[in-house]
């Protein structure tokens, strides 16, 4: 069989952390999935593939730009594929439950209370069903925040600091995850992580980096009440980027089964 919908090869951060994902992932042909954060279709377009039509993929997003666009990539393909708008902490109860549930780059959105939104999830496993999740684990970008933390504290921002310290620790971490599987009685838990080195220049291309704004940098500015005063720091923290490369994110996977009840 000739497979046509393989992960993007020139995507530097989905494709990475979905190759993670589907190296802990076991799937059948048959098998009903549900996708969650499924953003562009990484992985939900590759999984449908491998599913086959006698299975079926449900790919929810809270996006509906997001959730439209996939469906135009889609056109005609793959019909046991369903694009649809829904916040996957807190899916209806009356959705159908699956053998497997995936979500690339979407534990950190379990916000605010992340073993909660998890629990909920697992709900929607059938008995020996695998839920494999991805994220940017703690430790990302590490060398980034030590060295703003270390220009904040240098340039007197007290409130700055602290507020990005608690962002910093609110992120989750790979033991924090490992403890929520067990704590579900999920079963074969693994939990793994990677380093994946993030390239990026300096000044503007730093500031504008596509993967480096939304969601990390975009937390650096939050950090500040004044906005002024963050693009001036940001600014210079751009010109110093040899002081803080080379950058990692760390992935991380999580795994696991629900028992056979
Ligand atoms: C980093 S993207 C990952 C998308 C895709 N899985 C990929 O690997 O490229 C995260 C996605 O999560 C979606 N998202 C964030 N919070 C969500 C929520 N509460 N429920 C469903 N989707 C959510 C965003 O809209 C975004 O498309």
């Amino acid at each position: 069989m000739k497979y046509c919908w393989s992960l993007p090869k020139n995507d530097p951060w989905s494709t990475p952390f979905a190759e993670t994902l589907l190296n802990y992932l076991e799937i059948c042909r048959g098998d009903q999935i549900l996708d969650i954060a499924s953003g562009s279709g990484i992985p939900a377009f590759y999984l449908a593939e491998q599913v086959g039509p006698k299975g079926s993929v449900l790919a929810i997003d809270i996006n509906q730009r997001q959730v439209l666009k996939s469906r135009s990539t889609q056109g005609n393909h793959l019909p046991w594929l369903r694009f649809e708008v829904g916040d996957m902490r807190f899916l209806p109860a009356d959705l159908p439950k699956f053998d497997r549930i995936t979500g690339n780059l979407s534990f950190m959105f379990f916000r605010p209370n992340r073993f909660d939104a998890l629990q909920n999830l697992v709900r929607f496993l059938k008995p020996s069903g695998q839920i494999v999740l991805t994220f940017p684990s703690m430790g990302t970008f590490d060398s980034l925040w030590k060295y703003v933390d270390k220009e904040m504290s240098a340039q007197g921002f007290v409130n700055e600091r602290k507020a990005l310290d608690e962002y910093i620790n609110e992120r989750p971490s790979a033991s924090e995850v490992e403890k929520y599987l067990k704590i579900l009685g999920l079963e074969k838990i693994i939990v793994g992580e990677q380093p994946l080195e993030v390239a990026t220049g300096s000044g503007i291309e730093f500031l504008e980096h596509p993967l480096l704004r939304g969601g990390f940098l975009d937390d650096i500015y939050e950090c500040f009440q004044d906005q002024g005063l963050a693009n001036t720091f940001m600014d210079k923290i751009a010109e110093k980027v040899s002081h803080f490369t080379p950058l990692y994110a760390i992935r991380c996977a999580m795994s696991g089964w629900k028992p056979n009840e």
